[in-house]
């Protein structure tokens, strides 16, 4: 049977005090939005369509996609108004699975199991019990007697501004997702009215309407309550990271990856990875990682779509981005890798080096406080302390060529584009402008001298 999700994303979310819109607030790096459609597409829908209001313009463009239509919602009147500006892009029958944008932790499965207890025939609606239900709306049943659970069948969901002082004692609360026949849901949703005590268009006004129709209401309760919460503040969002970063660490370990603390590493993308790897604490993998076997990587590290070779160490605080990284590497401590830094097999780069769309390869060392930017090294090169590829004149990068073998002095500083032969050695301290012979020493620094007679300047007397 076809399926149609509708997403409400039209609401401010004042408590945010944002100018962001909420739903593009990020957890584990992605828009609350993104999860949602993300994990109703997994459904395979017919069609996605998101209801937009307050920040439309930057929701459209931040989801836009083949399957999706936007629809909006000006102003907002309420969850059952929102869904009423989905029709027109409803199909005449099937399922619509309704859903909410800003609750993100929503697993497929436990929309398959509502879409399944829907039928196309029934209305589904996902409740969970809680602790304090203040501000949800109630799911009100039946009195027990002779039903066959010892739970009475729905009869209703009360918000709480509507609701009598014995319904505010209710625990099971609707989670704001559900799933019903199309055709009945339009037909129902074409009646509702505003006489609430918020004066809106409440979508859960429709349980009754079924009720009273005597289409069978069937609740599913949600496996996990961190599944249904929704982010309504800066602190609620905080809470869900946490549960986000549990899910994503213990994957990780289930699937062979040691951890030193699984509770300080966030994964705000996906990680593919080898055996044994070793993460250590206060680790972030951002968008696509890649990690091979036996990697080690260091406490404080922060690594975005980028891949690390087998056997490889990442040493303390590397912050690397964009790079490829070969097998059996040592990098850092304290070293930066930006976009299309490719080093090749037993590379070492060490403290303080920063290496951007450059190469080097297999072998190659850069050990203390070096720049190489838009550099090609050879294999088996040593970048002595505090070397710089000078590869901006102020308006145009340059390439800088440096061959198998060469040795560069500390404090050597290369001006690009040059290229330097190979087994060429550098002095220290030296500048090269020009072309360096391959296999010879080359010294481009003022000769040392000792000025005799030179005394050092004293202070004026006032
Ligand atoms: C709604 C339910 C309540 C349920 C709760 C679960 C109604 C009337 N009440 O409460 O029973 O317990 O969700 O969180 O449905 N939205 C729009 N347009 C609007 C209003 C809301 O798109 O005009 C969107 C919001 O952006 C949000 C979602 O709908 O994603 C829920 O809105 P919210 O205001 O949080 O719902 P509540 O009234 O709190
Ligand atoms: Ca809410």
């Amino acid at each position: 049977m076809a399926l149609s999700v509708v997403i409400m994303a039209a609401g401010k979310g004042t408590r945010m005090r944002s100018a962001r819109p909420k739903v593009l607030h990020t957890l584990g790096g992605r828009p609350l939005l993104g999860h949602v459609v993300a994990t109703a597409e997994a459904l395979a829908p017919a069609r996605s369509i998101l209801v937009t209001g307050h920040g439309a313009e930057a929701v459209e463009a931040a989801f836009a996609g083949n399957t999706r239509v936007f629809v909006r919602q000006m102003p907002q009147l309420g969850t059952g108004h929102a869904v009423q500006q989905a029709v027109p892009a409803l199909p005449d029958d099937g399922i619509t699975l309704v859903l909410n944008g800003d609750v993100p932790l929503i697993r497929a499965a436990t929309l398959r199991a509502l879409v399944e207890a829907c039928g196309g025939t029934r209305l589904a609606l996902l409740t969970v019990d809680l602790a304090n239900p203040f501000g949800y709306g109630r799911i009100v049943r039946a009195p027990a007697a002779g039903d066959a659970d010892g739970i009475g069948a729905v009869q209703a969901i009360v918000e709480e501004k509507d609701a009598t002082p014995i319904q505010r004692q209710i625990t099971e609360i609707y989670t704001g997702i559900l799933a019903a026949p199309t055709k009945q849901l339009k037909a129902w949703l074409a009646r509702l009215t505003n006489q609430n005590a918020q004066g809106e268009y409440y979508l859960t006004d429709v349980i009754a309407m079924a009720v009273k129709e005597k289409i069978a209401v069937q609740p599913l309760i949600a496996p996990r309550i961190s599944e249904v919460l929704g982010v309504n503040d800066p602190a609620q969002l905080a809470e869900l990271e946490a549960v986000w970063r549990a899910r994503c660490a213990r994957e990780l370990l289930l699937a062979g990856v040691t951890l030193a603390d699984p509770a300080r590493l966030d994964v705000r993308g996906s990680v593919t990875h080898g055996t044994d790897v070793f993460i250590d604490v206060n680790v972030v993998l951002e968008g696509k990682v890649v990690l091979g076997d036996r990697v080690r990587v260091g406490a404080g590290c922060v690594i975005r779509n980028s891949e690390i070779g087998a056997d490889t160490e990442v040493f303390q605080y590397c912050v690397i981005d964009g790079a490829l990284i070969g097998p059996g590497c040592n990098v850092g401590p304290f070293a930066r890798f930006r976009p299309a830094a490719t080093l090749g097999s037993g590379v070492h780069i060490g403290n303080f080096v920063e290496v951007k769309n450059s190469q080097l390869g297999a072998g190659s060392k850069a050990n203390h406080l070096a720049y190489l930017g838009d550099a090609r090294l050879g294999e088996r090169v040593n970048i002595g302390a505090g070397t710089i590829v000078a590869n901006y004149d102020g308006a145009n990068k340059h390439t800088t060529v440096i061959e198998d073998d060469v040795h560069t002095g500390s404090n050597s500083v290369l001006v690009a584009p040059i290229t330097v032969g190979a087994g060429a050695t550098i002095g220290a301290g030296s500048t090269v402008t020009r072309a360096v012979p391959a296999g010879k020493l080359t010294v481009a620094r003022a000769r040392q001298a000792t000025v005799e007679g030179w005394r050092r300047p004293v202070k004026n007397k006032k």
